[in-house]
């Protein structure tokens, strides 16, 4: 069955200090009181070294919020998918509508990302989802089919098993608005449904489809209990220990 997942993602938040000081916090407060879920962090590469030796890997996973494009060599400032596994980091989001948009990643550079990631055993979370306008104009469907198809539906049925999908509606990423429960399920069943198509039922059953866009302690609970929605992956509400925890014990 698939796996229950709430991955934070800090974005280009906290300094090193600060980033230990929240590492340590939520690794004691799972410690004392375990959760009923996959947890994991994606920080800044900066703190994955750090991060990895003080987190219980058994309870908590590690992640980066991106990778290279490129392999290995002369692409000054950039940091390779091999470089993150090395940190002892298992996990990468790709494909964040924050890059997508400010960074220009397209399509076929994310596939490439994607593929790397793979290679050096990471397993990747990668983000769709549509912009006000799409879904004002009924689009979300076709949107998050193409993001789909534009970078991981070339993947084989086995590499395809190390990814999370990630759905999050651009309008709803840090603007206090979310999805209702009722139109997040709609399009998480529709994603579903897409990778039945591509991959077969059992792999649509095994794939873990996230919910993300101002998920909160508050409002984790009904989205959760949905049953397409497999977790969150989470912005804001994952810089504070108690604010994460308290959607981690939204799955309790
Ligand atoms: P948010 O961000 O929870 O702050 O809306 C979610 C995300 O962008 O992953």
């Amino acid at each position: 069955m698939r796996k229950k997942i709430v991955a934070g993602n800090w974005k280009m938040n906290k300094n090193l200090q600060e980033g230990i000081e929240l590492a340590k916090e939520l690794n004691e407060a799972l410690s004392a009181d375990k959760p009923n879920c996959d947890v994991v962090i994606c920080t800044p590469f900066i703190h994955l070294a750090k991060v990895s030796e003080i987190i219980d890997h058994e309870t908590i996973g590690l992640g980066a919020e991106n990778c290279a494009d490129k392999q290995k060599g002369a692409y000054t400032g950039e940091v390779s998918a091999e470089m993150v596994k090395s940190t002892g980091a298992e996990y990468v989001i790709l494909g964040h509508s924050e890059r997508r948009e400010y960074y220009n990643e397209t399509p076929e550079i994310l596939k490439e990302k994607v593929l790397l990631a793979l290679e050096n055993g990471l397993k990747v979370i990668f983000c769709i989802g549509e912009s006000l306008e799409q879904r004002e104009k009924n689009q979300q469907n076709e949107v998050v089919k193409a993001e789909l198809e534009g970078s991981v539906f070339n993947l084989s049925k086995e590499e395809f098993a190390n990814i999370v999908i990630a759905y999050e509606p651009i309008w709803a990423i840090g603007t206090g608005k979310t999805a209702t429960s009722e139109q997040a399920e709609e399009i998480h069943a529709y994603i579903r449904s897409v990778i039945e198509e591509k991959y077969g039922k059992e792999t649509a059953e095994n794939t873990s489809i996230l919910y993300g866009g101002s998920c909160k302690a508050s409002n984790a609970p009904e989205l959760f209990a949905k049953p397409d929605i497999d977790g969150g992956l989470i912005g804001g509400a994952s810089l504070k220990c108690a604010d994460f925890k308290g959607i981690i014990d939204a799955w309790k």
